[in-house]
């Protein structure tokens, strides 16, 4: 089936086409759909491009399409927009812009067709389908963009210096785009980027941002992060991750390239999530390498204390990447904290309170923190990898046959601060700290079982130690704490 079917199949396509027939304008469907249509990809978002004013075409289009349709007007940007219970439909008039070298703010004229493409970002995102009814599925690609399909290239209209001009994001975009579609990236654009890498300053870091998410998200994002770092991008946008690249020798002793191994480490966890903070975490789990690196004559290469200084160092990133400060980044910092707790449990043998230990301390996190130790297991040998891997599986069944029993993810001990005070008769002091935190330790380490009447014998004897008698039973205790 060619394109032209394709559009037709969709009803909405020709009604665009009969709207801009009735205005005597010319209308095309540009950008991403196109593109999407050719690789087959879908795509929700619809850009209409017409000859004239866009609001007019929008409100033709609303019309044409019964009482339940609104348009939405950008006045300043000469945009319109139909919310469409299936599509993000999207209105412009065909325009010319020009953008000054210390802004991104726009000098806008209306233009031609050719004007709209030539302003566009890449040849695969500059093609235009026309949709008025005589010219229905006339396709105007100007610049081989299906060809650059084919090659599987990402390459752009006009000179690569000119377009990146008129928006330095674009740089981004063509790492994006290359690593989503695993395209190449053409010389001459490529080349451009790796000297105007600077110009990405002018750009907002929410923009940035969301670029390098989409990377992250991609289905192999070490190519994107490999392309950031060779033209440069990467250094200005993420210095913490290029730092982590090199080795270093000493007394003939190496260690292995951290940015290298955070690369795979990403890739690999690919494989077990699509939740773009769990693929942070792998990208920031060893973060603090750099920081805390140290040799010693006998052990060689160190890095003593990375994951909780790389833990520290979340909420600072993330802020300067203006990621969230909520729950998602306290479960990053959760899981850089963790990462080499499991694998180190698989290594030395576990014990039960080890084990119990982890569960409370990663709580929901649980199941993201074993996907990225698993993913975390890289070895250039592969006989290790499959002995960690079986230790590893095994630590996996125990955490997951202590959590169905114990429930420890959600650990909250029966003995609170409030019922110590009223066992012993005394106000918030040291010594209520103390007993919370012995009761606390030994349900974890399995001693005693996080019940009333076991914890309460567990605290007397505590309060004895520190010179506490009770005053109240374990029934008068438990007739306070049950619902009126
Ligand atoms: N565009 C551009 N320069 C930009 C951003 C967008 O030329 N900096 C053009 C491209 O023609 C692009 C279109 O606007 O195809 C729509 O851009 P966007 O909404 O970002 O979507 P897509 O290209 O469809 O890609 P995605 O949805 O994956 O972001």
């Amino acid at each position: 089936m060619n394109f032209t079917e394709q559009l037709k199949k969709q009803e909405l396509f020709s009604i665009i086409g009969q709207a801009a027939d009735a205005l005597d304008q010319e209308a095309y469907v540009v950008g991403g759909y196109v593109r999407d249509l050719f690789l087959q990809r879908e795509n929700k978002d619809i850009d209409v491009v017409c000859l004239g004013s866009g609001i007019a075409l929008a409100e033709k289009v609303a019309e044409k399409l019964g009482n339940n349709f609104k348009v939405n007007v950008f006045k300043s940007f000469g945009t319109a927009q139909i919310p469409h219970p299936e599509f993000d439909l999207e209105f412009v008039g065909a325009r010319k812009e020009s953008y000054r070298a210390d802004s991104r703010k726009p000098i806008v004229e209306d233009g031609s067709i050719a004007d709209d493409q030539n302003r566009r970002d890449f040849t695969i995102n500059a093609m235009g389908i026309c949709l008025n009814g005589n010219r229905f599925g006339e396709l105007l690609d100007p610049f081989d963009g299906q060809g650059d399909l084919k090659k599987g290239l990402i390459r752009t209209p006009l000179d690569p210096e000119i377009t990146f001009s008129d928006d330095p994001l674009r740089m981004m975009r063509a790492i994006r785009f290359a690593t989503q579609l695993e395209f190449d990236i053409d010389g001459p654009t490529f080349s451009a980027i790796a000297k105007m890498k600077d110009r990405i300053s002018i750009v907002s870091q929410e923009r940035i941002t969301d670029e390098l998410n989409k990377i992250i998200l991609a289905k192999t994002p070490s190519y994107g992060f490999k392309l950031l770092e060779s033209v440069g991008l990467l250094e200005i946008i993420f210095p913490e991750l290029v730092a982590l690249k090199g080795v270093e020798y000493k007394d003939g002793k190496g260690h292995k390239d951290n940015f290298y191994h955070t690369l795979q480490v990403l890739d690999n966890i690919t494989e077990f999530t699509d939740d773009l903070w769990v693929r942070w975490a792998a990208i920031l789990h060893d973060i603090a390498k750099p920081a805390t690196k140290r040799f010693h004559k006998k052990a060689g290469w160190t890095f003593h204390g990375h994951e909780e200084m790389g833990s520290r160092w979340v909420k600072g990133i993330f802020r300067k990447m203006k990621l969230p400060l909520d729950q998602k980044m306290r479960s990053v910092k959760n899981l850089v904290r963790l990462h080499l707790r499991p694998i180190a449990l698989a290594q030395k043998g576990v014990t039960d309170s080890a084990l119990r230990r982890l569960l409370v301390e990663a709580g929901d996190d649980i199941e993201n923190l074993l996907k990225l130790c698993r993913a975390d297991i890289t070895s250039k040998d592969m006989s290790r990898v499959r002995k960690y891997l079986a230790n590893f599986d095994r630590v996996e069944e125990l955490l997951i046959e202590l959590e169905a029993k114990d429930k420890l993810r959600s650990f909250q001990p029966v003995i609170t601060g409030e019922i110590i005070m009223k066992v012993f008769d005394i106000p918030p002091s040291r010594e209520v700290g103390i007993i919370k935190s012995a009761i606390r330790e030994a349900v974890i380490d399995g001693i005693v079982p996080n019940e009333m009447k076991a914890g309460y014998q567990f605290i007397i004897e505590e309060g004895k130690k520190l010179g506490f008698t009770p005053v109240c039973s374990v029934e008068e205790i438990e007739i306070n704490q049950s619902p009126q």
